[in-house]
């Protein structure tokens, strides 16, 4: 990648959503959901609905801004079960298109780890990482997650029809407690 467009991590910061946020945030979920290629919301989602999804819902919503503020990525924090499981969170990312390739998902993904570990959390979960997506794969590997399992034919993707999707695992904290 040409030296020029690598977007360097001290241009970009990373915060909590706020509610003058949504319509940059809209935009880039929408262009990403109707897409049917990565994540399962229905592609013909409203935009109330996403937004219970995106921000009402979650423990945390988080933006990524260039340095002139404007958006270039998303992503939650939430539980990813109740009770006896909710020590493991789940998280969704989303970058704008124009904005992909420069270690903004990286950087966002860094970014949760440490939220999550500060909220409590002792591991994160994707449940339904689309096995075409191998950006998202490649990215998730590198930055310590394990594929624990392959769900056969789960994900009806928009073009390709239905094709498997992998559940990928990461421990934030190696302390361990035995109760
Ligand atoms: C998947 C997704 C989140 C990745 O976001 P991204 O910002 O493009 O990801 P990154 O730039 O951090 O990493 C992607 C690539 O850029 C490279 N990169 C990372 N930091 C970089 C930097 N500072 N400069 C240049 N390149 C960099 C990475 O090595 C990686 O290369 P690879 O494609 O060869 O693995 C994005 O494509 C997206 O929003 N897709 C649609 C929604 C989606 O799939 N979400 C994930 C669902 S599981």
């Amino acid at each position: 990648m040409p030296e020029k467009e690598r977007l360097h991590r001290g241009r970009l910061s990373i915060r909590r959503f706020r509610e003058t946020d949504w319509p940059e945030v809209w935009r880039i979920l929408a262009t990403t959901f109707k897409a049917g290629d990565t994540y399962a919301f229905p592609p013909e989602s409203s935009e109330a609905e996403i937004h219970t999804i995106w921000v009402d819902a979650p423990s945390a919503t988080y933006v990524a801004c260039a340095p002139d503020g404007k958006v270039l990525g998303t992503y939650f924090i939430k539980p990813n079960q109740p009770g006896l499981g909710a020590h493991v969170c789940n998280c969704g990312y989303v970058v704008a298109g124009e904005a992909q390739g420069r270690g903004i998902a990286t950087a966002m993904c860094e970014h949760s780890q440490a939220e999550a570990k500060g909220m409590g959390f002792r591991a994160m979960q994707f449940n339904l990482v689309v096995s075409t997506n191998e950006r998202a794969i490649r990215l998730w590997r590198r930055l310590g997650f394990a594929v624990v399992g392959s769900l056969p034919r789960s994900f009806r993707h928009l073009r390709l029809g239905y094709v498997d999707a992998l559940v990928m695992y990461k421990e934030l904290s190696a302390t361990e407690t035995s109760v």
